[in-house]
């Protein structure tokens, strides 16, 4: 493949007052994804720079980051698909960064625990079997239980950006898959953290969410059905 610029963000918090961006150029081998890349700078280039990178299969989350101005799992998203050889690699924004690419994840694990996310049961299971589902109940699921918590969606949420203690995208979705699990029986213990003005209320709708989810989940829809949920228990 040909040459490709790697425009990196970089921010050293033991030296550096601000970020900057470092260029790295480099001929990467067909079918390179911009994790390849990284790995490269970081083991022939430059073995400062920091990242986050786990399974390399889009499962681990631990990859999300802004490339060319939009969330990606780095892992996922091969350089030839970008369609330049000038490739900007940032962290993910509206995060405080701690070093590199690397962001400070604790606030949006909070958001996380917030909602509780596991199921809660207060009747006791049957003595003879599992807590069982139907394939119909278990398919009221599918698009919620998927998330790799990545953080692209929250990143990219202009709300998120704006108040700091909006839960979130990811945080809401986790809720509706539970809140929406027949099995569960939390929706008191979760009612308060969700229906606030930083919880399902706070949303504006924007999609943003959607768009840069790599797993291709809806957590809009998901707060919508929230407010559906909450507006019923209301009656
Ligand atoms: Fe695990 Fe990218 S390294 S999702």
């Amino acid at each position: 493949m040909a040459e490709v610029v790697f425009k990196v963000f970089r921010y050293d918090p033991e030296k550096d007052e601000t970020g900057r961006v470092q260029e790295y150029r480099f001929e990467p081998e067909p079918g390179w994804t911009v994790l390849d890349g990284l790995n490269h700078i970081k083991w022939n280039l430059d073995g400062s720079l920091a990242y986050r990178r786990a399974c390399r299969h889009g499962i681990c989350g631990s990859c999300g980051m802004t490339i060319n101005g939009k969330n990606r799992l780095a892992c996922e998203t091969q350089i030839k698909e970008l369609g330049t050889n000038v490739i900007t690699v940032e962290p993910l924004r509206g995060f405080a960064v701690i070093k590199d690419l690397i962001v400070d994840m604790e606030p949006f694990y909070d958001k996380l625990y917030a909602v509780k996310p596991y199921l809660i049961t207060k009747t006791p299971p049957p003595t003879d079997k599992e807590r069982l589902q139907s394939p119909e109940d278990r398919q009221k699921l599918d698009g919620k239980y998927e998330c790799i918590l990545c953080g692209c969606c929250t990143s990219s949420c202009p709300t998120y950006w704006a108040d700091k203690n909006f839960l979130g995208p990811n945080a809401l979705l986790k809720a509706a898959r539970f809140l929406f699990d027949t099995r569960d029986e939390g929706f008191e213990e979760r009612l308060n953290a969700i229906d606030d003005k930083h919880g399902v209320w706070r949303c504006h709708t924007i999609f943003n969410c959607v768009e840069a989810c790599p797993k291709e989940l809806n957590p809009t829809q998901a707060i919508v059905d929230l407010r559906k949920l909450i507006l019923r228990g209301r009656l």
